[in-house]
C-alpha cells in the first residue's frame, strides 16, 4: 500500500486543471448499459472508483476499453444482471446499475450497496421510486432483487433531493412507458450533465438543475460520445489547499457557478478570489479568519463533500468556527487525526467546534475515507515539518495523480511504497 510523504509549510503558486467529475463520470458509465451501442465518455479520470465500475460492466459481459483519456463501453453482448456482492460492496454508486439495468433487462439483482464509510446511506428513496415505475422489489439473502413486466413512467415526489435516487429515478424513466415527472430532485451540476449525455443518447428529459424533472419515455437510446463536466469538488480542495498554504493558484474547468458557497466561504476567511468563464483564482496571504459557520447542504448550499477540506482549513484560522454536517451522521473520522497534529476541535454529534490555532505540526496520519483523506493531505501541506499520510486508497478513489498536480503547485509531496 502506497503512502504520502509531505514537507509542509511551502506556499503554492501556479495552475491546475480539474479532472472530470467523478460523481458524473460514474452515473454515466452505469448509463452506458442502457443502450446496445457503443458509448465513449472522454477524459475519464484514472482513479480506483472508475476501475471498478468498468469492472461491474465487464461482469455484465460489457467490453469496457480505456484508451488515451477516453473509454469506450460496448454492451451489446451484455446479459448478466446481477451485480456480484464484492464490487457492489466496494462501489455505492453500483446502486446506479439498478435504473439501467431495469431498463436494459427488466431485472436487477444487487447486493447491499458499499462505497464510504461515513453513514448508513440507505437506499429506500431509490426503491421506493422504482416501485413507482412498476418494479417490485424483494430482499434475498443481502441481495436486493427488482424485477418488472414494464417500467411505466409515474409522478415521484422524493422526501429529500438524493443524488443517487434522482439519477436512478433518470436511468430508469428514460425508456418508461409514457411520462415520469420528479419533483423534489436534487439539482447537482452532475444531474444537470446526466440529463445532458442521456439527451444526446436519444431521450427525452428537461428540467435537471430545478426540483422538477420531466422525463418522456422514448423507444431507443443511441450511442454517444461525451465529454463529462469538471470535478468541483477536486477544484475545490485545490483552492482550499491554496488558502491553507498561502499564494496563488488558478483552477481551470470549473466556475463560480459550481462553487459559489466555497468562494463566499473563501472570502470570509479573506482570501481573494476572481473568477472569469471557467477559471477561478484564489490568492491567500497572512492568516486567515474561521468562519462563523459551515453548513453542509444538498446543491447549491456547501457540499459535504468539501466539509472535511474546510474544517481542515479553519483549525489554521484565526477565531473560531462551527461546522454542522448534515448529509452524513460520521463524516468527522478524520477529526482526531488532525488532533494528533495539534488542531483544537470537539465534535458533537453533527457539530464540530473548531478553535483556531496558530499552527499545526506534522504527524503520520492514516486516510480513513476519500474526502477525509484529502483533508488530512492539505493540513499536512499547511503544517510545520514532515507527515506521512497512510492508506491511500480511499483518496484514489477520487482524486487522479493529486501528489502530481500539488507537486506541479510547488508542494513537496511524494508517493512512496510501503
Ligand atoms: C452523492 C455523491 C456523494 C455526495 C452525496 C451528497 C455520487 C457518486 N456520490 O452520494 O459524493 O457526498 O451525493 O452530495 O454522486 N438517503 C436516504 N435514502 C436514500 C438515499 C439517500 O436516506 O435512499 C440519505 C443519505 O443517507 C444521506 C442523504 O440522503 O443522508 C444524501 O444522500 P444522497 O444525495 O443520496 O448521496 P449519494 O447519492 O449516496
Amino acid at each position: 500500500m502506497d503512502k504520502f510523504i509531505i514537507d509542509g509549510g511551502r506556499r503554492l503558486y501556479g495552475s491546475v486543471r480539474a479532472q472530470s467529475a467523478k460523481n458524473s463520470v460514474l452515473p454515466l458509465l452505469a448509463a452506458s448499459v442502457l443502450t446496445d451501442k457503443r458509448v465513449t465518455i472522454r477524459e475519464t479520470p484514472c482513479i480506483s472508483d472508475v476501475s471498478c465500475m468498468a469492472q461491474i460492466l465487464r461482469e455484465l459481459g460489457a467490453e469496457v476499453c480505456f484508451h488515451d483519456d477516453a473509454v469506450t463501453i460496448d454492451s451489446s453482448n451484455a446479459t448478466e444482471h446481477t451485480i456480484p456482492s464484492a464490487l457492489t460492496r466496494e462501489l455505492r454508486s453500483s446502486v446506479f446499475m439498478l435504473g439501467s439495468l431495469l431498463t436494459r433487462f427488466h431485472r436487477a439483482v444487487i447486493a447491499y450497496p458499499g462505497g464510504c464509510d461515513i453513514g448508513l446511506r440507505p437506499i429506500d428513496l431509490h426503491l421506493n421510486a422504482l416501485k413507482r415505475l412498476g418494479v417490485s422489489i424483494r430482499e434475498r439473502d443481502g441481495y436486493v432483487v427488482c424485477e418488472c413486466d414494464r417500467l411505466r413512467g409515474a409522478e415521484i415526489q422524493l422526501d429529500f433531493p438524493s443524488v443517487g435516487a434522482t439519477e436512478n429515478i433518470l436511468l430508469a424513466a428514460v425508456k418508461a412507458e409514457g411520462r415520469t415527472v420528479l419533483a423534489g430532485a436534487a439539482k447537482e451540476p452532475e444531474i444537470v450533465d446526466l440529463q445532458s449525455f442521456l439527451c444526446a443518447m436519444g431521450a427525452k428529459v428537461r428540467g435537471a438543475g430545478s426540483d422538477l424533472i420531466e422525463i418522456e419515455g422514448v423507444k431507443e437510446l443511441g450511442g454517444v460520445e461525451y465529454e463529462p463536466v469538471k470535478d468541483r469538488i477536486e477544484a475545490g480542495t485545490f483552492l482550499i489547499a491554496c488558502a491553507v498554504c498561502g499564494g496563488e493558484v488558478e483552477v481551470e474547468g470549473v466556475g463560480a457557478q459550481d462553487l459559489g458557497i466555497l468562494l463566499h466561504k473563501l472570502r470570509e476567511n479573506g482570501c481573494k478570489i476572481h473568477t472569469k468563464n471557467d477559471k477561478i483564482e484564489i490568492s491567500s496571504y497572512g492568516r486567515l479568519k474561521c468562519n462563523r459557520r459551515i453548513e453542509t447542504m444538498p446543491f447549491p448550499g456547501f457540499p459535504t463533500d468539501l466539509q472535511a477540506q474546510a474544517t481542515t482549513l479553519n483549525a489554521f484560522c484565526e477565531g473560531g468556527a462551527l461546522i454542522v454536517e448534515n448529509l452524513f451522521e460520521t463524516r468527522f473520522k478524520y477529526v482526531p487525526e488532525l488532533k494528533r497534529m495539534g488542531a483544537d476541535i470537539e465534535v458533537r454529534g453533527r457539530n464540530a467546534f473548531v478553535r483556531g490555532v496558530s499552527g499545526l505540526h506534522g504527524a503520520v496520519l492514516t486516510a480513513g475515507d476519500l474526502r477525509g483523506g484529502a483533508a488530512l493531505v492539505l493540513a499536512a501541506l499547511g503544517a510545520e515539518g514532515v507527515s506521512e499520510v497512510l492508506d491511500l486508497s480511499h483518496i484514489d478513489r477520487g482524486y487522479d495523480d493529486l501528489q502530481g498536480k500539488l507537486k506541479k503547485l510547488g508542494a513537496e509531496i511524494k508517493r512512496v511504497r510501503v
